[in-house]
């Protein structure tokens, strides 16, 4: 057993501010490679009602005022454009002050949307397009999808970009990749087929192995980076800051962290109990030690309670 990683740190410190991850849907059209919907079953498929959905945000703000947290984003392990709801729920947190961080794998964003989105603003901070390849003969294998989602995507994205301008939100492309030469191609690539709308930005980002529920993880090209990982019994704190954010499940549980696929630890329903309640109950530090020491000491994210990085 080790106290230390046995691969080099990730990059990646958290949103860097507090965030509301609420499951709009559950269901995704893909099947990335680094994504535990690749080898894992996903849960059953379901939308989220508006009226949940508007409680959820209403408790929120029984916790926390606008400045504490007020940022929101639909993605768990699913897309969130797949929910025919989606533009009602855009609107009713625009209309209650919140921030939208739109996490999607960029399929299912219309030209219908785009139009939308132009015509009548919403309170959007910005848009993270996971798109991990653009070339045709790799595109199933790493995305799980068919070529002809590829080119529809392509399309319906053109048609957003070079509008961009018009948008009140910035457009981040996230190229996801094991850092190997092979990643680094596949970047290049996303970037040479985009290159030529103006204010976007493109980020060839690393990956987590989500506490090691993606060891094994590869594709023909890629791979995830290998160590087994074991904090052991010590105290931990995560260094992306997730426990300070909100996770919210499709029927109103709420639980400690977006790498827990099947959202096994829980300290109840809002449904039920209402979210001051819950995140002060017992239940709720109980589930989260066996959290930490179930889950979090194998993740490359977490760090020991008393180190500062
Ligand atoms: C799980 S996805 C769900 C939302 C949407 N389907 C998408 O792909 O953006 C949320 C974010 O996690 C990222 N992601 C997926 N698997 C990852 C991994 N193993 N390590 C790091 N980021 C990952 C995706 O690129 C995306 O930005
Ligand atoms: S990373 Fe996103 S698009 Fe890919 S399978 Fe997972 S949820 Fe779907």
């Amino acid at each position: 057993m080790s106290s230390e990683l046995s691969r080099p740190k990730p990059d990646f410190k958290g949103f860097g501010y507090r965030i509301a991850q609420i499951e709009n849907n559950t269901h995704c059209n893909y099947k990335c490679w680094f994504c535990p919907n690749a080898y894992d079953t996903p849960a059953p498929k379901a939308c989220m009602d508006l009226e949940l959905f508007s409680h959820i945000l209403r408790e929120i703000r029984t916790v926390y005022t606008p400045w504490e947290l007020n940022d929101v984003s639909f993605a768990t392990y699913n897309e969130p454009n797949l929910d025919e709801t989606f533009k009602e729920k855009l609107q009713i947190m625009t209309s209650m002050g919140f921030m939208y961080e739109h996490i999607s794998n960029g399929s299912m964003i219309t030209t219908d949307l785009t139009d939308f989105l132009i015509k009548y603003p919403q309170n959007i901070k910005q848009f993270r397009l996971n798109i991990p390849t653009l070339d045709e003969s790799r595109w199933k294998n790493i995305t799980g999808a068919s070529v002809s989602v590829m080119y529809k995507m392509f399309y319906q994205l053109d048609y957003l970009f070079t509008r961009a301008s018009q948008l009140n939100f910035g457009i981040t492309v996230i190229v996801n990749g094991d850092g190997s030469e092979e990643h680094k191609q596949e970047f290049q690539k996303v970037y040479q087929k985009f290159q030529h709308t103006k204010n976007i930005n493109f980020s060839m980002t690393g990956l987590i192995d989500r506490a090691g529920t993606l060891a094994d993880a590869e594709c023909e090209t890629q791979k995830m980076a290998s160590g087994e990982i074991d904090w052991g019994e010590q105290p931990l704190r995560c260094n992306a800051g997730y426990f300070e954010n909100l996770y919210f499940g499709i029927k109103g549980n709420v639980f400690y962290c977006c790498h827990d696929y099947h959202q096994k630890h829980s300290c109840g329903n809002i449904k039920e109990t209402p979210l001051r309640e819950l995140l002060k109950s017992d239940s709720y530090f109980q589930h989260k030690q066996n959290f930490m020491h179930e889950f979090c000491r194998k993740c490359e994210q977490a760090r020991p309670l008393q180190t500062v990085n």
